[in-house]
């Protein structure tokens, strides 16, 4: 592992603009490629059951560019077919609610143990580097260990929303949990909220390797164009990150009861 903090920047949300009027403008092919020539790692796209953003004929699309594609994903049979056609470089299974504005919280992975470890075995069978989208708790961070997950995303849209002394600690816990996924083997990401404001405390979390972002960007490239709002993310991510090389070491360790 190296130090640097990858972005993966998350449009689903030019496909909304577009799907407000239909037809093909703005494009989130064109936009993963913007993303991409300013400092993106990776882009991220969340396929939902009600298709509200990406499509279908968009995944298509997204597929046959040259960028590492991170497809999010409810556990359904449905997704899960898609997810092997396409085989993208990773998944990551998210909780998924029709009627909610965005992904409100993270995956129970403990409380629905049984159901999650068919959709991450056979994407994990298939190649394809899954995630799990968690709350940062010992017992989520648990029952992902215990699935096989090699990656978990952390919600941070907690973080994002509280102020003062609960933001305080609420990225503790964040720190906490993400020193102890890597001591554990299991690379944590993160993500859910982030703008420029709140990015330098989380991007400042040696062990985190990814922080997927989306509303706020294309919210900004409204004002300073995409390419000026990834470049801007990327700079802040950069400045705020130790230079030291990010470590697996801590004497953290999960006190797992392993029923
Ligand atoms: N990571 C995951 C797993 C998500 O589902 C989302 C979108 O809700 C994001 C990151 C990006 O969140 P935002 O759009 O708030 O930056």
């Amino acid at each position: 592992m190296t130090g640097k903090l990858r972005l993966g920047v998350n449009i689903d949300h030019v496909a909304t603009i577009r799907n407000a009027r239909g037809g093909v403008h703005p494009d989130p092919l064109r936009a993963a490629l913007a993303a991409a020539a300013a400092g993106a790692d990776g882009i991220t796209a969340h396929l939902r059951e009600d298709r509200r953003h990406i499509t279908d004929g968009d995944l298509d699309r997204l597929m046959e560019i040259d960028l590492p594609l991170n497809l999010e994903m409810a556990a359904t049979e449905e997704m899960l077919g898609i997810a092997l056609r396409h085989r993208p470089h990773a998944a990551c299974i998210v909780p998924e609610r029709r009627e909610e504005r965005t992904t409100e919280g993270g995956l129970d992975a403990a409380g629905q143990f049984e159901m999650l470890r068919p959709f991450v075995d056979r994407l994990q069978s298939a190649g394809i580097r899954t995630s799990l989208f968690i709350e940062p708790s010992e017992a989520q961070l648990d029952a992902a260990l215990r699935l096989g997950a090699p990656v978990i995303e952390f919600h941070t849209g907690r973080f994002a929303h509280v102020m003062g002394e609960e933001q305080v600690t609420e990225l503790q816990r964040i720190a906490d949990m993400a020193a102890l996924a890597a001591k554990n083997g299991i690379e944590p990401h993160a993500g859910h909220g982030l703008i420029f404001d709140n990015v330098a405390p989380i991007a400042a979390i040696p062990q985190l390797a990814e922080l997927n972002i989306g509303h706020f960007l294309i919210g900004e490239a409204i004002f300073t164009g995409l390419e000026a709002s990834v470049k801007r993310m990327r700079a802040m991510m950069d400045a705020a990150r130790p230079s030291t090389p990010r470590s697996n070491s801590g004497e953290l360790s999960l006190g797992i009861d392993r029923r």
